[in-house]
């Protein structure tokens, strides 16, 4: 298993490209099951989690051909053969559920594996089994996978979430618009990436109304056709990239960020000492000064992403003063913090909160994490850190940085792959 390693204490100075949105990216690519014609994705990133889905596809039949050479550019296409997606897939991506709504709409059946147990909370799938029911669908669960069958075809229905969910919202959206009738989902989820897929499904033909509400209304067509979309950016790996950029006392230009998806991420790093503006072609960061202590509650978007809790865990862990950091999207989200401890950090948890309490410098040290996000928090945490660090089970940030190593040390950061 590959490995990377850093030397901690160099400020990052330069330009980092910003990748298309893993999360928008997914469902996109699920999208592509609602037509026979072929939907062009652009400014795809090059992810293992794109590469699952792809698989995914491929074993339903699908085609997933890359188009050009530069591989962000993905072309998917052709008839379903199967409606099954199997537990060896399923079980390295949770996401791969997304294929259940659109397969059951467009095939009237769809076996997909229950995704397994999950390193961040139970995370169970009840609200996406849930709301297509309510458009019709039958559902049973049998050794392991789930079935929804709809031989007749979905029919519009309102679905009222109890809680915000991202997947539900993106699942229950996609089956809507094959459906009979109108669907209004209340209680939607607001993500900027349920923004994308909407634009992405009224590019294919389909007719939605609220986007950007928490309140979407889908008035069902029999069928949808061939678009071509671009992938918006990727608004966690931006955040990511801007604590990186605060951790050490660096400046550097988020080419292709934007703005608008990162509000509170922003808002709560500028609280804390780190400047970040507009430039021509994306978002400028940097610290030129201390960072102070700043608390972060994570929410629904348009709250504080629970997919930035990590990272901004370690640029805390280094600030003057105290920050509370409090989780509630999932629990058993505070993974890295063992690591972080072991780095020299100051973090007591109570509960769903983490008191961070800054100290002058962090060490050098083996870590390893068992998901994406605090993976990459321990990168973040090395770059800042005195001495070597060690990152163990580098597969986590592969899933969902594109090259991370690369990108870091194109802008000074001494790190590298070690591979094993
Ligand atoms: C998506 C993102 C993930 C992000 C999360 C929250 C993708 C591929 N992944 O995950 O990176 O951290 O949104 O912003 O886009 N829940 C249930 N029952 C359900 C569904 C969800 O109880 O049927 C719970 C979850 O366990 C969690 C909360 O609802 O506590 C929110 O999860 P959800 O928004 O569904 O996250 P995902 O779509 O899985």
């Amino acid at each position: 298993m590959d490995r990377i390693r850093i030397q901690g204490g160099r400020p990052l100075e330069g330009t980092i490209r910003i990748g298309g949105a893993k999360n928008a990216a997914l469902p996109l690519m699920a999208a592509g099951l609602l037509t026979d014609e072929r939907l062009t994705l652009t400014n795809v990133p090059a992810l293992a989690d794109i590469a699952t889905m792809a698989a995914l596809l491929r074993t339903l039949g699908v085609a997933v051909d890359p188009v050009g050479n530069d591989g962000r550019v993905l072309a998917i296409g052709g008839a379903i053969t199967s409606s099954e997606a199997p537990y060896d897939i399923v079980r390295k991506m949770r996401a791969s559920v997304l294929v259940l709504g659109p397969l059951v709409a467009r095939t009237g059946e769809a076996r997909v594996s229950l995704p397994g147990g999950c390193a961040i909370g139970t995370r169970p799938i009840d609200l996406h089994l849930k709301a297509l029911e309510e458009l019709g669908a039958e559902i049973t669960l049998e050794a392991g996978y789930v079935t929804a069958t709809a031989r007749k075809g979905l029919r519009g229905a309102n679905v009222i979430f109890p809680f915000v969910s991202v997947g539900a919202t993106e699942n229950l959206l996609m089956a809507a618009t094959l459906a009979e009738g109108t669907t209004v989902i209340a209680n939607a989820a607001r993500e900027p990436e349920i923004g994308d897929l909407a634009a992405c499904l009224t590019a294919m033909g389909a007719r939605i109304e609220g986007v950007g509400t928490d309140r979407l209304t889908v008035h069902g067509v029999t069928s949808l056709h061939a678009a071509t979309h671009p992938i918006i950016p990727d608004r966690i790996e931006t955040g990511t990239y801007a604590c990186a950029a605060a951790i050490t006392g660096g400046s550097v230009l988020l080419e292709g960020a934007k703005l608008e998806h990162l509000g509170a991420v922003m808002r709560t790093l500028r609280e804390a000492g780190v400047e970040v503006a507009e430039a021509a072609g994306g978002l400028s960061v940097k610290r030129l000064n201390g960072l102070h202590g700043a608390d972060a509650m994570t929410e629904p978007y348009p709250g504080f992403p629970t997919d930035m809790q990590a990272q901004f865990m370690s640029l805390m862990s280094v600030a003057e003063g105290a920050s509370m950091v409090t989780e509630t999207i999932f629990e058993n989200r505070f993974m890295h913090v063992p690591e972080l401890s072991r780095m020299g950090a100051n973090i007591v948890v109570h509960g769903a909160s983490a008191i961070v309490r800054g100290v002058p410098a962090l060490s050098g040290a083996p870590v390893m994490a068992t998901d994406l996000r605090a993976s990459v928090s321990l990168v973040l945490a090395g770059l800042a850190a005195k001495g070597e660090t060690i990152v163990n089970r580098v597969y986590h940030l592969d899933r969902g940085y594109e090259r991370v190593e690369e990108k870091l040390a194109a802008c000074g950061a001494a790190i590298e792959r070690i591979p094993g």
